[in-house]
């Protein structure tokens, strides 16, 4: 029987969605679980992205923040200004609009069976926390597991708890530090003092290893400088990018940077094909990803 597909309308027509909850996880970051009423997101995958549409306010993109998408999305937004501002102000049960998926998402065909390490600075986590779920998820089809996650202060550590988990898992070496320690920690002597780049030096990452990172965009060029270091080639080295967006679907061209459309040729892009976009990854930008 022919499957008929339910995303029938005008791609530039938001789908509807209630909140279902919201879970504060520090002081400006909250976790939404959105319930789809129509349209299908199933197909959302790891490093893709969905526009949020709040009526009368905008659109912004959002990173898919869990593996699995069914009849609910889960979104971790930081409140920086008119459209999260404005969704910050809403509760459960009141409704906003969904486009999307959107992008290329993290290639998790190319990472299959090779050791992965996945590296998080500040809200990088939402996208990295679909694909370390993903990864854990599918666990048998990955060699090593690596996980680097990075802040500037130990209170905006995202995800407390579900990494409190991870950090009891045998199959997963876990590297998280802050800039700034204060207040309550993971258990003893899982959160260090320092930066991305430091946790990097400690992890037994080597040439083997395929890369994801999301952070912000001054980070990239010293995880990279780190990674190269340690004999990781540039083709193994995924990166997501981000670019202020509109449409999403190349229409646009707000995205339009070095000759990509980020929103559909990324976000995530390999190393390799960054060379012809220098200040991608040395550019002042937003702490979010
Ligand atoms: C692929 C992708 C994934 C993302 N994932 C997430 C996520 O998971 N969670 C999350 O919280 N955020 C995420 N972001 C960032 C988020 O989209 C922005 O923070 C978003 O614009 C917030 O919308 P806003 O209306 O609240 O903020 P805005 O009012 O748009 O302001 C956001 C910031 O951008 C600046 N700004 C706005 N417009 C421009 C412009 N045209 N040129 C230069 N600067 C501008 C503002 O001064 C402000 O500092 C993602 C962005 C991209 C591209
Ligand atoms: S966001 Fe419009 S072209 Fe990319």
């Amino acid at each position: 029987m022919l499957k008929v597909k339910q995303n029938l309308q005008s791609p530039f027509i938001p789908h509807w969605a209630i909140i279902r909850s919201i879970t504060n996880l520090s002081e400006d970051n909250t976790l939404f679980e959105l319930q789809i009423e129509d349209g299908d997101f199933s197909e959302c995958k790891p490093g893709q992205f969905v526009q949020l549409w709040l009526p009368g306010v905008g659109e912004s993109p959002i990173s898919v923040c869990s593996a699995k998408v069914g009849e609910t999305i889960e979104l971790c937004i930081r409140r920086v200004g008119r459209v999260t501002n404005a969704l910050f102000l809403l509760n459960e049960g009141e409704r906003v609009g969904l486009r999307g998926p959107f992008g290329t998402g993290f290639p998790l065909e190319k990472y299959k069976g090779k050791n992965l390490c996945l590296i998080a600075g500040g809200l990088g986590i939402a996208p990295i926390r679909s694909l370390l779920q993903h990864v854990l998820l599918n666990r048998e089809d990955y060699g090593k597991l690596i996980l680097i996650y990075g802040l500037r202060h130990s209170a905006q550590l995202l995800f407390r708890h579900e990494l409190k988990h991870v950090l009891r898992r045998r199959d997963i070496e876990v590297f998280i530090s802050a800039e700034e320690i204060r207040g309550p920690d993971l258990p003893p002597m899982s959160m260090q003092l320092g930066r991305v780049t430091d946790m990097l030096s400690l992890a037994p990452v080597d040439e083997s290893y395929e890369i994801a990172i999301c952070g912000p965009p001054v980070m990239y060029k010293y995880v990279v400088q780190g990674l190269k270091a340690k004999g990781v080639k540039e083709n193994s080295i995924w990166l997501s990018l981000e670019r202020h967006m509109k449409c999403g679907m190349g229409k646009c061209g707000h995205c339009f940077v070095g000759g990509r459309f980020t929103c559909m040729q990324g976000p995530v892009f390999n190393l390799t094909e960054l060379r012809f976009l220098p200040e991608a990854i040395e550019c002042e930008g937003t702490e979010s990803c």
